[in-house]
């Protein structure tokens, strides 16, 4: 069965292999990606690669919760159904340095948690003419304890990292706050036939070296894909595919994925009171509270 799947993150990276491979399979993609030029640019070589591909570009800055709004709202109001949102693009920061974003919000925290958290709310009314639809995270193992790095260590009472800001706990923050969205909105959908689930796409050097600089790019992009710990863009990509459209997971919700099976995702993930007080934030910080 053909799904529309609208893929954000869709410009680069695992968002576009991913875009790619759906296209392939038959799937219509909604393409998205940060700017009108990259969404275009994108589609446009999708489809001199395979001129029977159906995907439509579409654009939003995730930084910015006016832009999320306005395409949410935009998108919503087509009047057509959206089968899966496929929640791709994310960040870990470069930069030492805490940036925030034109809404003053961490950006680490804007872009991986509340754009995808406003976004999947906007777009409700279009997965509901669905007869079947799926909200897909994706999370990233590392946000488990005992991940290489400094350690994810989520605070309430500085849940934009005011304090001890430092990007990979920013980033490993903000994958456990994705699991939290995730967890909880399925249990918010319980009795409707929309499914929520996460997964990782395993450590995919290629893709992540955007997220570093100098010498270290050139490692990751060119040394680390040849170990036996890192995972291709294509095995990456499969894991993605399969949680947004293979038919096993109808009516399946709730899950963390990896390597097309289900995985474990930390204990303090599962935790129903800090997935619901996250959630409470999200509301007052994305203005739908
Ligand atoms: N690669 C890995 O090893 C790995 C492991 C676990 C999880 N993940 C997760 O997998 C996802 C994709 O990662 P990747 O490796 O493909 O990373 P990537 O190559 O750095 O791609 C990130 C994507 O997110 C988009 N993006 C970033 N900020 C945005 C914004 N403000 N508005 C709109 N789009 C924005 C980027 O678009 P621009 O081109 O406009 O910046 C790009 O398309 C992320 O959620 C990441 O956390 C990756």
């Amino acid at each position: 069965m053909s799904k529309t799947v609208l893929v954000t993150g869709g410009g680069r990276g695992l968002g576009r292999a991913t875009a790619e491979k759906l296209a392939a399979r038959g799937h219509r993609v909604l393409l998205t990606a940060r700017t009108r030029a990259a969404a275009e640019d994108a589609t446009e070589a999708i489809q001199r690669t395979d001129p029977d591909a159906r995907v439509e570009p579409r654009w939003v800055d995730l930084s910015s919760l006016e832009q999320v709004r306005f395409f949410g709202v935009a998108e919503a109001e087509r009047g057509e159904p959206i089968d899966v949102l496929l929640h791709v693009a994310g960040i870990l920061q470069t930069s030492k340095e805490r940036r925030l974003t034109v809404d003053g919000h961490e950006e680490t925290l804007a872009v991986n948690v509340l754009a995808p958290f406003l976004l999947t709310a906007l777009l409700l009314p279009a997965l509901e003419r669905s007869p079947s639809a799926r909200v897909v995270t994706v999370g990233s193992r590392l946000h488990l304890p005992g991940s290489r790095g400094a350690p994810v260590d989520f605070d309430f009472a500085d849940v934009q990292l005011e304090h001890g800001y430092n990007p990979e706990r920013a980033y490993k923050n903000s994958k456990l706050a994705v699991m939290w969205f995730t967890y909880e909105l399925q249990r918010r959908l319980a009795g409707r036939p929309i499914t929520a689930n996460a997964v990782c796409p395993g450590f995919v050097p290629t893709t992540a070296a955007a997220s570093t600089r100098g010498l270290m790019r050139l490692f990751m992009a060119h040394v680390l894909p040849h170990m036996p710990f890192a995972t291709s863009v294509d095995a990456a990509t499969d894991s993605l595919v399969f949680t947004a459209v293979d038919p096993s997971l109808d009516g399946v919700g709730g899950k963390f994925f990896g390597e097309c099976h289900e995985i474990d995702s930390s204990a303090q993930s599962h935790d129903v009171a800090q997935a619901g007080r996250f959630w409470t934030i999200a509301e007052h910080l994305t203005g739908l509270a």
